[in-house]
């Protein structure tokens, strides 16, 4: 791509999507957040102005700015939107038919033949995105970590189809203009990190599970025994138990080892509808 990326578009405004998004108003690009409805896009907005209200409570970020991000953010309900971005970022919920509609529509949807669509997807394979499309050559991943405006990592991932320039003007723009933390990796589940991750949360579950020991006192001994900023449980009630659970399966069905096996009390905490924060109670409650 010849111009520098300065439109871009997320789809999905949910803690990934709407983080995504704050993070790229901030860096003073024009940003458009595509939801499922406007209920959703307000959501979206609402969850945007709280994290800059908390990043100027924090000193990080002055109220000038943080209006400056907020105004120029659009919300909308329609993908049509997205027509004239140069970048667009799809972030909604880990489901591969969901996923591989959105890119189908944005294929035909987005006019540039050069624009960029990038998944930030945890799990599923980009290539498989990729082919929804006409522009195999020019879909990657760009995974972000929750949460977005704190963590500084990105994973760029290339698929067999992505073209090397594609993979380049991504990370360039992700670590020039975003100011992340690149790591590239091959497009296989899990990507680096949550196949790091992702055994380490299933172990707690099962320890929780087993009786062996107690959500808190699982927490308790990674914080205080080993530094983590918060224990696996309550990562994995700030990641959602839905997501951990679709990621663990994505895993689970790429590598067929039993420690990705989503465990069955995730399972039955998902089926009831206790996914961690988002709902307000997971392994631990929160107000
Ligand atoms: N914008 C910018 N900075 C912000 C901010 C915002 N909206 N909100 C908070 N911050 C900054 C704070 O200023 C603070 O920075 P300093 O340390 O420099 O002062 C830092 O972030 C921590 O903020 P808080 O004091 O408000 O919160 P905390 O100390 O309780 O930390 C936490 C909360 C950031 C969530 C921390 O517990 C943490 O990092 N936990 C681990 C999270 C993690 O591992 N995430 C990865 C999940 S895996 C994933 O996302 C991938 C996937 O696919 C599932």
């Amino acid at each position: 791509m010849s111009t520098p990326i300065t439109r871009v578009g997320i789809v999905g405004g949910g803690q990934m999507g709407a983080g995504i998004a704050e993070v790229c108003a901030r860096a003073g690009l024009d940003t458009i957040v595509c939801e499922a409805d406007t209920l959703a896009a307000r959501a979206a907005r609402e969850r945007i102005a709280v994290s800059l209200e908390r990043a100027m409570q924090r000193g990080k970020l002055d109220r000038i700015s943080a209006e400056c991000a907020l105004e120029r953010t659009v919300f909308t309900a329609s993908l049509d939107d997205l027509a004239d971005r140069q970048l667009v970022i799809e972030a909604i919920a880990e489901n591969p038919a969901a996923k591989t509609e959105v890119f189908a529509a944005l294929d035909k949807i987005v006019e540039d033949p050069e624009a960029i669509l990038a998944t930030n997807t945890s799990s599923i394979p980009v290539m498989h995105l990729g082919m929804a499309t006409r522009r195999a050559d020019r879909v990657l991943g760009l995974h972000f970590f929750n949460p977005v405006p704190v963590l500084p990592l990105v994973e760029v991932v290339a698929s067999l189809h992505t073209s090397p320039e594609t993979a380049t003007v991504v990370a360039d723009f992700a670590s020039g203009v975003l100011g992340r933390t690149v790591v590239r990796s091959q497009d296989r589940a899990g990507f680096v990190v949550n196949a790091l991750l992702v055994p380490y949360l299933l172990s707690a579950i099962r320890m929780a599970e087993s009786g062996f020991a107690t959500a808190t006192d699982v927490d308790a001994g990674m914080e205080l025994g080993c530094a983590h900023p918060m224990g696996p449980l309550k990562l994995a009630d700030l990641i959602g138990l839905d997501t951990v659970a679709s990621i663990a399966e994505s895993l689970y069905d790429e590598f067929k080892e039993p420690l990705y096996a989503p465990p069955p009390l995730l399972q039955r905490m998902v089926e009831a509808g206790l996914l961690g924060r988002k709902t307000g109670r997971g392994f631990h409650t929160y107000d």
